[in-house]
C-alpha cells in the first residue's frame, strides 16, 4: 500500500498539466501548511517569526519544469532578489536552488552563467548557497558544477543522496574541496541500478554517509525528520567528541515542528528548508509520496478555504 500511494504521488509530481494548472490555484490542498508562500516578500514575517524561535533558515524558490532560456535568466534574478533580501532584513537564512530551474536541461553554459551571477551576490553579501540534488540523470551535472565553482565561492554547499550507490565515492571524491554537504536519503524514483530500493539498505548508506563525512572533519547538515538517523548522530558525535558545531540538523518547513524547537533546547542547531513560489507543486507531490500520513492533512485541506 505504502509503495502503491508513494508511486502514486511520485507519478503524479511529474505531471506537467496538473503543475500548470496548480500555478493558477495557489498553494492549496494543505500545500499553504508546508509553503512559505507565493513570493519571498511574502514569506520574510515567517522567516523572521522562525528565526526567533531560534531556528536558521534555508529558502527554496519552488520551480521544475523550467524550458526556456528566458525563465531561468529569470529565476536568477529571482535567486539575487532573495539574497539581497535576505541581507537587508538581516535574516538568519541560506538559499537552496535546483539546477534544471536556472537552465541545466536547456544549455550547460547558460547555467555556469547564471550560477556565477548568484555566487557573485552571494560572496558579496555574505549569503550561503546550497545547490539541491534532483534526480539522478543530473548526479554528475551538479557535483562537475560544484566543484568547479566551490574553491572560488567558499560559501556552497550541495546535496548527497544516500539511496545512490554512488554516493560513498561522491564523498570521498568531495573531500578535498572541504564541502560544506547535505545529507539525505533521496527524493525521487530511481531504478536499481543506480540506487538502493530498500529503505532498510538507505538508511543504513545515510549513517554511513554521516560518519563518514563527519569523520573527514566536514561541517555536515544531517537533512531527516527520522528519530533513528537524529539519535544515531547525536550519539556518534558524542562518542567521537565530535563538537556540536561540527553538524547542524536540517527539516522541511511544517514537519516535526516540535522536535525542531526541542533540538535546539538540546543545544543543537536545527535549519528549516522553507520552499516558497508559485511552483508548489512537484515538491507538495514528492512530500505526499514521502509520506503517506500527510495525505490525511492534504484531504483536510480540500475542503478548507
Ligand atoms: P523518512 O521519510 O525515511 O521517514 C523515516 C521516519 O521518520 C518515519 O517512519 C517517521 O517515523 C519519521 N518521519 C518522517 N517524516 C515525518 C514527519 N513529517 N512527521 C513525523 N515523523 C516523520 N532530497 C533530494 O533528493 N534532494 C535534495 O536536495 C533534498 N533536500 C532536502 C532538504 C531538507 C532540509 C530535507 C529535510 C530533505 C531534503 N530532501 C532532499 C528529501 C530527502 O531526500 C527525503 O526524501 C526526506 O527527507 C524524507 O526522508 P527522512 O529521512 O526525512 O525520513
Amino acid at each position: 500500500m505504502q509503495a502503491l500511494s508513494k508511486n502514486f504521488f511520485l507519478f503524479l509530481s511529474n505531471n506537467s498539466a496538473l503543475d500548470r494548472m496548480a500555478k493558477k490555484w495557489g498553494p492549496k490542498f494543505g500545500a499553504n501548511q508546508i509553503v512559505g508562500g507565493e513570493t519571498f516578500e511574502e514569506a520574510v514575517p515567517l522567516i523572521q517569526q522562525l528565526n526567533n524561535q531560534g531556528l536558521q533558515l534555508t529558502v527554496d524558490h519552488l520551480g521544475e519544469f523550467v524550458t526556456s532560456e528566458a525563465e531561468a535568466v529569470k529565476r536568477t534574478q529571482e535567486c539575487i532578489d532573495a539574497i539581497k533580501t535576505i541581507h537587508s532584513h538581516q535574516l538568519n537564512s541560506q538559499v537552496s536552488l535546483k539546477l534544471t530551474s536556472l537552465g541545466l536541461d536547456i544549455r550547460k553554459d547558460l547555467v555556469w552563467d547564471n550560477m556565477e551571477k548568484i555566487m557573485e551576490e552571494a560572496a558579496r553579501l555574505d549569503v550561503t548557497v546550497t545547490i539541491d540534488m534532483e534526480d539522478s540523470t543530473r548526479t554528475q551535472q551538479t557535483l562537475d558544477i560544484y566543484k568547479g565553482l566551490k574553491n572560488k565561492y567558499p560559501n556552497l554547499g550541495t546535496v548527497i543522496q544516500s539511496y545512490l550507490y554512488r554516493s560513498t565515492d561522491d564523498l570521498e571524491d568531495l573531500s578535498p574541496y572541504d564541502p560544506y554537504l547535505r545529507l539525505v536519503k533521496g527524493a525521487y524514483k530511481e531504478p536499481g541500478t543506480v540506487a538502493f530500493t530498500e529503505k532498510a539498505q538507505v538508511d543504513e548508506n545515510l549513517k554511513k554517509l554521516i560518519k563518514q563525512n563527519l569523520l573527514n572533519g566536514h561541517y555536515t547538515a544531517v537533512a531527516s525528520h527520522d528519530d533513528a538517523i537524529i539519535d544515531f548522530t547525536k550519539l556518534f558525535a558524542r562518542n567521537n567528541n565530535i563538537p556540536k558545531d561540527q553538524f547542524e540538523f536540517q527539516m522541511l518547513y511544517g514537519m516535526r515542528n516540535q522536535t525542531q524547537l526541542d533540538l535546539i533546547q538540546e543545544g543543537y542547531k536545527v535549519r528549516v528548508y522553507l520552499p516558497y513560489g508559485t511552483d508548489w507543486y512537484g515538491y507538495f507531490m514528492r512530500r505526499l509520496a514521502e509520506r503517506p500520513a500527510n495525505v490525511a492533512f492534504a484531504i483536510k485541506g480540500i475542503f478548507k478555504k
